[in-house]
């Protein structure tokens, strides 16, 4: 396939932003679309250019590091992970546009890689769980309803990638923070701090810049691992619980 790109491209925090198109053929089906970038980049290299700056790790689905809004979508045409989406997705001729995620307190570092440190200070600000230590429990000691554990299980697969703040129109991160508070307040290691992790969560989610909640779900509709949208309820009932405990 012979594949269009237009890209934005950016030399730095402060440069102005322009789009640019680039051909990129020899692009077989079975390519990632990283891939793909990596044979555009490989192209640009050997003319003596500068490669698309954009971020990626793992390549498979699990670290976070990646994320483009592809065709005004979070992560492309797939419900999946930029590095998990591949080029059967696209067909002959196709011209994609490619852009950083867009968010305040997500600045542009360098074309499509964004700074996404606030995340790290959301969840620092959450702070450790109290955890005895000493000789190893008995199994089962502490036993978990299968409900908590299977719904901290579903919240702790959120991988911080953004695609919910980038998708969002208030670019909230509502859903990755309420993620992080689901998982925690759910199980048993989770209770000595379950009030001041919440309010301190979201002070520091607020502080970064990010937007308010309106409910609109355009989070959970990009989320790579299906964090659904009501463990932002969740949040909001821990938020309460703490204002009762007088936090
Ligand atoms: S909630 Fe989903 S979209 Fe948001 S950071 Fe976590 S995995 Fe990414
Ligand atoms: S590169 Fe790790 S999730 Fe995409």
């Amino acid at each position: 396939m012979k594949i269009n790109i237009r890209v934005m491209r950016q030399a730095g925090p402060h440069a102005e932003p322009r789009l640019v198109n680039y051909e990129v053929p020899g692009v077989s089906e079975e390519m990632s679309f990283l891939e793909m970038l990596d044979v555009l980049n490989e192209r640009l290299t050997a003319r003596g250019e500068d490669p698309v700056a954009f971020d990626s790790d793992c390549r498979e689905g699990i670290c976070g590091m990646c994320g483009i809004v592809i065709n005004g979508v979070a992560h492309g045409p797939e419900r999946t992970t930029t590095c998990q989406l591949h080029m059967r997705s696209f067909k002959d001729g196709d011209t994609i546009t490619l852009e950083p995620w867009r968010s305040s307190a997500f600045p542009v570092i360098k074309d499509l890689v964004v700074d996404r440190s606030s995340f790290d200070r959301i969840i620092d600000a959450g702070g450790y769980i109290s955890v005895n230590t000493g000789a190893a429990p008995d199994a089962h000691a502490m036993p978990v309803p299968k409900p908590d554990a299977d719904r901290a299980f579903e919240a702790a697969a959120c991988i911080g990638c953004g695609a919910c703040v980038a998708a969002c129109p208030n670019a909230s991160a509502m859903l990755f923070t309420a993620a992080k508070v689901t998982h925690l307040g759910l199980l048993p290691q989770g209770q000595p701090e379950r009030d001041a992790r919440v309010v301190n969560m979201l002070a520091q989610h607020d502080a970064e810049g990010f937007g308010g909640c309106t409910n609109i779900g355009e989070c959970a509709a990009v989320c790579p691992k299906e964090i659904p949208l009501d463990v932002i309820s969740t949040l909001n009932a821990d938020l309460e619980r703490a204002m009762v405990h007088g936090r």
